[in-house]
């Protein structure tokens, strides 16, 4: 049985509590805490738990201090270890193609005349595949994004087309952002996979060639950030999300009934703090999913800053560089087809054994305990998330041209 299916079991089973890490959200709600907390300044770190403890009304803190305590040891290890960082941020990559221009400059009005246009793409100007020496593809997952659809998809391919498929193994604490002794230890181990092999792992990108390898070949999947945020408020609000928590930390306290009783509008629109978005923010306590751009970014800890303009070019840049592929969860047709062409030794076939296997694949955990949020309300935090929709729309666009290229040929 793939583990993948387990995560669906391993409630009702008297698994390891090893095992029970596997569940994908709970090991993103420990890395954005573990996020969180490295960029605390405070040279009393226990003391800090306790003040943040403190500070955090919610239950949904009150839930995510268990990791908090837990990834503390790894922070201890990675204090003042950004040596090196400022080099890889310094660096002024030029796009080889118009089209890529085109994209970086961020007009995105500019842009969408451009598709309408309907001039000739160059699919090998936006191939990145052919760059990368390796047939190692890295899918640095975001979480929310309906990835583990994708992962069944892969496991399912992995036969048909012949590749090994590894995920990230099972650990307390999934370090998201990574100390540069980390992220050298990562690339040695992704480096040391045979080719042709996939490696799947919630973390942010790593520059492979700063710590002597070549690049794997890259792909991910984004989503709205907006729906994003919504999904994991509802998400950790969820009977089975809880019933699950309470059964791998007994010790931590149920939420509160008004904690779980809140509703994400009302939220947003009294100011609480749970539902406050605030741009520049590198600490809000809170361990949500606002941060989409920073798995692009890569681990500076500019990367880090809550819709932060210098995270969103450099991710950008990074996915115009280096990404073979970042696909769309709301157009999983196109990203099918668009992975299907450009990512071939991998993807053959993908579209037709996603459609004719739907019905067994797994699904992308549709919660029905989640109300619809009004425009209203979404546009309030659309103006928040300004950069973090600009480099949405950005991988969409991108997306969309790779496509137009390959059915223009
Ligand atoms: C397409 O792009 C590639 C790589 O940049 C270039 O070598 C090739 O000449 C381009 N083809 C056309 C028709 O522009
Ligand atoms: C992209 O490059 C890869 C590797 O060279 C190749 O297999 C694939 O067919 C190319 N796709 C397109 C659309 O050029
Ligand atoms: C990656 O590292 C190399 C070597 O340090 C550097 O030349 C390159 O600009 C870096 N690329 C990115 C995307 O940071
Ligand atoms: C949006 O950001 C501003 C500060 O720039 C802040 O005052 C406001 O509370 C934020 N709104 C939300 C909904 O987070
Ligand atoms: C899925 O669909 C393909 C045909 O598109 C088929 O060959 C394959 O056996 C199906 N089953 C699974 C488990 O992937």
């Amino acid at each position: 049985m793939p583990s993948i299916y387990k995560s669906k079991l391993r409630s009702f089973l008297p698994v390891p509590i090893s095992k029970r890490f596997l569940s994908s959200e709970w090991i993103a709600l420990v890395s954005v805490s573990m996020t969180v907390f490295l960029f605390i300044h405070t040279q009393i770190l226990t003391a800090r738990i306790e003040e943040i403890k403190q500070e955090a009304l919610t239950a949904a803190a009150a839930f995510s201090a268990h990791e908090n305590h837990l990834s503390s040891v790894s922070q201890e290890k990675s204090r003042g270890d950004f040596s090196g960082n400022n080099a890889h941020s310094n660096a002024q990559e030029q796009s080889s193609s118009d089209q890529q221009v085109t994209l970086s400059s961020g007009n995105q009005h500019r842009h969408r005349q451009y598709l309408h246009a309907k001039k000739k793409y160059n699919a090998t100007a936006l191939n990145n595949t052919r760059n990368s020496e390796k047939e190692t593809l890295f899918f640095n997952r975001v979480p929310k994004v309906g990835s583990q659809t994708l992962m069944d998809l892969m496991q399912r391919l992995s036969v048909a087309n012949g590749f090994l498929f590894h995920r990230d193994k099972t650990q307390k604490v999934e370090t998201i952002k990574m100390t540069y002794y980390e992220e050298s230890r990562l690339t040695t181990m992704v480096d040391m996979f045979t080719p042709p092999s996939v490696y799947v792992k919630h973390t942010c990108f790593s520059n492979f060639t700063r710590h002597g390898y070549s690049m794997p070949i890259y792909m991910n999947i984004v989503r709205d950030p907006i729906e994003r945020v919504i999904s994991w408020f509802y998400y950790i609000r969820a009977p089975w999300y809880i019933i699950e928590r309470k059964q791998v930390f007994p010790e931590l306290p149920l939420p509160h009934p008004m904690w779980l009783k809140k509703d994400f509008e009302t939220c947003v629109l009294s100011g609480d703090r749970e539902c406050m978005f605030i741009p520049g923010e590198y600490h809000d306590g809170v361990g949500d999913h606002r941060r989409q751009t920073m798995f692009f970014c890569g681990h500076d800890e500019k990367c880090v800053e809550f819709n932060g303009e210098w995270a969103m070019q450099k991710a950008k840049r990074n996915v115009e560089k280096h990404y073979a592929v970042v696909g769309v969860l709301e157009e999983m047709d196109i990203t099918l087809k668009v992975l299907e062409n450009y990512i071939p030794r991998f993807f053959a076939g993908a579209f037709n054994v996603y459609h004719d296997n739907l019905s067994s694949m797994v699904k992308i955990n549709k919660n029905m305990y989640k109300p619809p949020v009004s425009e209203q309300v979404k546009n309030i935090l659309r103006q928040n998330f300004t950069n973090e929709i600009e480099f949405y729309e950005f991988c969409k666009q991108r997306l969309h041209m790779q496509h137009a290229a390959v059915n223009n040929l």
